[in-house]
């Protein structure tokens, strides 16, 4: 045999078929069980059922909903037609889908173009198999800008758009679950989107762990592009579960402040029945509470009645003078370098381009 130049093929194939033999045996030792226990069950029609029956997808009760109408969507188009929204196209970009978001009473689909304001677009929907369901299509509408709002349909699992009916759609994107009956976070963070040259790792674990001194518990992250390196602080975050992120893969030379425009819209989606308030910032800014009593974010806006959509607050600006480090080199570079204890050159407090904090839920 050529086992001994092929022993890896060997031992893989050995590896596989002494697989199959143990699933083969267990499979005929529960069987044996299920029949020792109770003669009154016949697992053999199972087996035979099992090996004709195509797959189907589950029952999943949250997904049962067909609704007919789109929330507000006539409140949306006398807004288009009042030229409430921004119509500017982001460097003739293209469009792609971002993500889409389910939630009781509809499905939203964000792209990553803004050019399509006002436009018709059809929603369209897919089962757990990717298979487009039948006679499921939705005509709708851009808006606001970047965002296209859809029914619900029995079973869905990814959607796509297409700019006519017969159009073939671009390839669905899964639906992120946001069916929830109350938020399941109090306060979180939309982080401005991320890009550029500069280093980010030190002022991301800055920013997260600054906001989770004022128990901020969750961040949603957009990035256009950060080096591996700064990536690798991402990564960390994303599997203790405190962030989630969006990739915005761009084809642009260059990434300006109408990106913002996109990730505000795209973090609205994100966050609606998700958390209840939402404290809109750039990765460079800080929200601090001066009365020492107040010790969370929480609990200033508990005293905050429903009525109350947004909360606004007063800004100073402080100035950075050096780049972000490249690389971590010792715990005294990480005090040195930290913008919020480094820099202390700052502006009056002023009411100009004021930062809020709002309830996601109130944006119709
Ligand atoms: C056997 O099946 C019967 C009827 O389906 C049930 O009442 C009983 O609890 C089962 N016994 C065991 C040991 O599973
Ligand atoms: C909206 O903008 C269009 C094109 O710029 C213009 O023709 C129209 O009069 C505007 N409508 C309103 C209500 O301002
Ligand atoms: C398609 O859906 C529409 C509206 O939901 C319904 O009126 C129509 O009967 C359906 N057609 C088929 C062939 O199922
Ligand atoms: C809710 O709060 C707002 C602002 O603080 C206040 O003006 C309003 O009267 C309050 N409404 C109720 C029903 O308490
Ligand atoms: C501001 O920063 C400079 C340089 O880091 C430092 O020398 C100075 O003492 C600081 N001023 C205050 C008021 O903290």
């Amino acid at each position: 045999m050529t086992c001994y130049r092929n022993s890896v093929k060997c031992m893989l194939l050995l590896f596989f078929m002494g697989l199959a033999a143990l699933n083969t045996y267990s499979y005929w030792r529960d069987s044996l069980n299920v029949n020792i226990l109770n003669t009154s069950m016949h697992p053999d029609v199972t087996v035979e059922q099992s090996s004709i029956t195509p797959f189907q997808c589950p029952f999943e009760p949250w997904n049962q909903v067909h609704s007919d109408i789109v929330p507000n969507e006539n409140l949306h188009l006398e807004w288009i037609q009042n030229n409430i929204s921004r119509r500017d196209n982001i460097l003739e970009s293209q469009i792609r889908l971002l993500s889409s978001s389910v939630y009781l009473d509809h499905i939203s689909i964000t792209t990553n173009s803004q050019r399509s304001y006002g436009q018709k677009v059809y929603c369209r929907y897919y089962n757990c198999l990717r298979e487009e369901i039948s006679n499921s299509s939705y005509q709708s509408i851009f808006f606001p800008m970047n965002v296209i709002r859809c029914p619900r349909r029995i079973g869905v699992k990814y959607m796509s758009i297409s700019f006519d009916s017969e159009e073939i759609p671009q390839e669905p994107i899964p639906l992120v679950y946001r069916v929830f009956e109350a938020p399941i976070h109090e306060v979180s963070v939309c982080v401005g989107p991320i890009y550029g040259s500069e280093s980010k790792w030190l002022e991301v674990a800055e920013f997260i762990e600054h906001y989770k001194l004022i128990r901020v518990r969750y961040f949603y992250f957009t990035v256009f592009n950060m080096n591996e390196y700064s990536r690798k602080i991402i990564d960390e975050y994303l599997r203790t579960g405190e962030i989630e992120l969006t990739v915005i893969q761009s084809e642009y030379k260059t990434i300006d402040w109408q990106f913002h425009l996109l990730q505000i819209n795209e973090c609205h989606q994100r966050s609606k029945h998700h958390s209840k308030w939402v404290i809109n910032v750039d990765i460079d800014e800080r929200l601090v509470i001066l009365d020492d009593e107040i010790k969370s974010v929480g609990s200033l806006l508990s005293s905050y009645n429903d009525t109350v959509a947004e909360v606004g607050f007063a800004i100073r600006r402080i100035q950075k003078t050096e780049k972000l480090p490249e690389k971590y080199e010792s715990d005294e570079q990480i005090f040195f370098e930290m913008e919020f204890l480094k820099y202390n050159v700052s502006s009056p407090i002023t009411w100009g381009a004021y930062k809020t904090i709002y309830r996601p839920v109130k944006v119709p």
